[in-house]
């Protein structure tokens, strides 16, 4: 057992802090905004994640999570998370101030040793920075080691992925770094723990161990997420061409995707993708790379392409409604993904608000991100339930993949609606089944003359 400090209780942060307590580690996880920091003193969570509530309460009342201030959440460990955010700058290059603060913190409080571990997604070298600037605040008192940890937690699984990661990847430059990094995360690599996702979870398969130098570690990160942002901006494309050329993407991306070397996940083509990793990272990423004199076009297709998408579903509405003005559309799924409430970098937003511009009439339904998006987007009318979303539409757009969505009643949905239109931005309904049922069904990459033949 470690006492460890979480500083930031953001989506990477309070998931780190809770999966670390429920691995038997003391955990003080500190939050700088006031009213956030309040709610999770009363228990409550700032965002919806499956299984983190029930993990954060039940290591709270075991006496092993606690919400508290960073410099007390400093003074009490022995280690030290950096989660805290690093948006985008205007130029696409990671705002690293929130870093810094950290950072000089704990040069001024901490004394005696500490391992200083920075877990937020960060450019390369920012560990040399972080390095250098512990040196030039610290206390006489205050000694420490500096590790790379990057987090690879999707949202709408980051409980699972903590407990069952592909990988666990270390940048440390001393031993001591290295075996406390090792003894932080011992529960995982020896299999020690009751899954707190699956009751009776058969998935007993050991990490795998990349321990490098801090700035491999950085790379892994932004690599990993650059690569699986190009992929998904490679099946988009390959998607159009379908289109284009009259195929079946699905088809397609199944043959793709049954190379080992090319793997099926990150295969979905859509509406492009969104959320608060893949976007900033790529840009950062791309920054990075040609601040040290590299060029990086090849990613910065890959943001093109992405860019995209959202004017190339408006333009498939168009193309049906033909003038948007005055036309009731419904929309179902408005988080960049399901199974979560957040919507930062949505692709479904910048849909609604091109629909909007042209003057369109919108309904929405999600089933956790509604909340959240009555924030940036008062303006559109949010209903209850999915069918009450459809009421007197002309279309019905399906931008998130909620599993609600493949359960709906297709029949409800065609007799609610003026104009039965199902334009699919996920291609997460079986054409045939929704065609069958009365609606005209758009999708992506499914060229409409296309059909497999089924082999007696
Ligand atoms: C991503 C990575 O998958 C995590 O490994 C990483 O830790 C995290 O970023 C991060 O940097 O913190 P996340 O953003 O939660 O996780 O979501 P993903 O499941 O990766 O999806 C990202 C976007 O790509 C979504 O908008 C999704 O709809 C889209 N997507 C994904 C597709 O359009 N097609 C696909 O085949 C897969």
């Amino acid at each position: 057992m470690m006492q460890i400090a979480v500083i930031g209780a953001g989506y990477v942060g309070l998931t780190t802090a809770a999966c670390l307590a429920e691995i038997g580690h003391e955990v003080s996880c500190a939050e700088s905004n006031v009213q956030k920091l309040e709610l999770l003193k009363r228990g409550a969570l700032p965002f919806f994640e499956p299984h983190l509530e029930e993990l954060v309460q039940r290591n709270r009342q075991a006496g092993r999570l606690s919400f508290t201030s960073t410099p007390e959440a400093i003074a009490r460990s022995h280690a030290i998370f950096i989660c805290v955010g690093t948006p985008p700058l205007e130029n696409g290059e990671a705002d690293l101030t929130a870093i810094e603060g950290v950072a000089r913190t704990i040069a001024q409080q901490a004394t005696g040793y500490r391992l200083v571990i920075e877990k937020s997604t960060v450019p390369v070298q920012t560990g040399r920075q972080l390095q250098r600037h512990l040196r030039l605040y610290r206390r006489a008192e205050f000694t420490y080691d500096v590790a790379s940890n990057p987090e690879f937690l999707r949202e709408g699984s980051a409980v699972e992925d903590f407990f069952h990661p592909d990988r666990i990847v270390i940048g440390v430059e001393s031993p001591n770094a290295a075996n406390a990094m090792r003894e932080i995360y011992e529960p995982i690599l020896e299999q020690q723990f009751a899954c707190p996702v699956h009751a009776s979870c058969e998935d007993r398969s050991v990490p795998p161990l990349v321990i490098t130098d801090i700035n491999s570690a950085e790379l892994v990160k932004h690599a990993s997420n650059s690569f699986l942002a190009m992929k998904i901006s490679f099946i988009n494309l390959i998607a159009d061409l379908c289109e284009a050329a009259g195929a079946d993407i699905t088809k397609v991306a199944e043959g793709i995707g049954l190379d080992r070397r090319i793997g099926a996940s990150f295969l979905r083509p859509g509406i492009g993708f969104g959320g608060f990793c893949f976007p900033k990272d790529l840009q950062a990423f791309v920054r990075i790379g040609e601040r040290l004199g590299l060029d990086f076009s090849l990613l910065r297709e890959v943001e093109k392409i992405n860019l995209r998408r959202v004017d190339q579903f408006v333009e498939k509405v168009r193309r049906e409604l033909w003038v948007l003005r005055g036309k009731k559309i419904g929309i179902w799924g408005l988080a960049f993904k399901p199974d979560t409430d957040d919507i930062r970098f949505a692709p479904s937003l910048a849909i609604i608000q091109r629909l909007l511009a042209e003057g369109a009439d919108v309904s929405a339904y999600d089933p956790q991100a509604m909340t959240k998006a009555k924030e940036e987007l008062p303006e559109i009318r949010y209903c209850q339930n999915p069918y009450e979303a459809v009421e007197g539409a002309e279309a019905l757009l399906l931008l998130t993949e909620w599993e609600e969505f493949g359960h709906a009643d297709l029949e409800r949905v065609r007799r609610l609606m003026d104009r039965p239109l199902l334009v699919d931005g996920r291609n997460m309904l079986a054409r045939e089944k929704v065609i069958a049922h009365g609606f005209q069904y758009i999708g992506i990459g499914q060229s409409a003359e296309v059909g497999a033949v089924a082999l007696a």
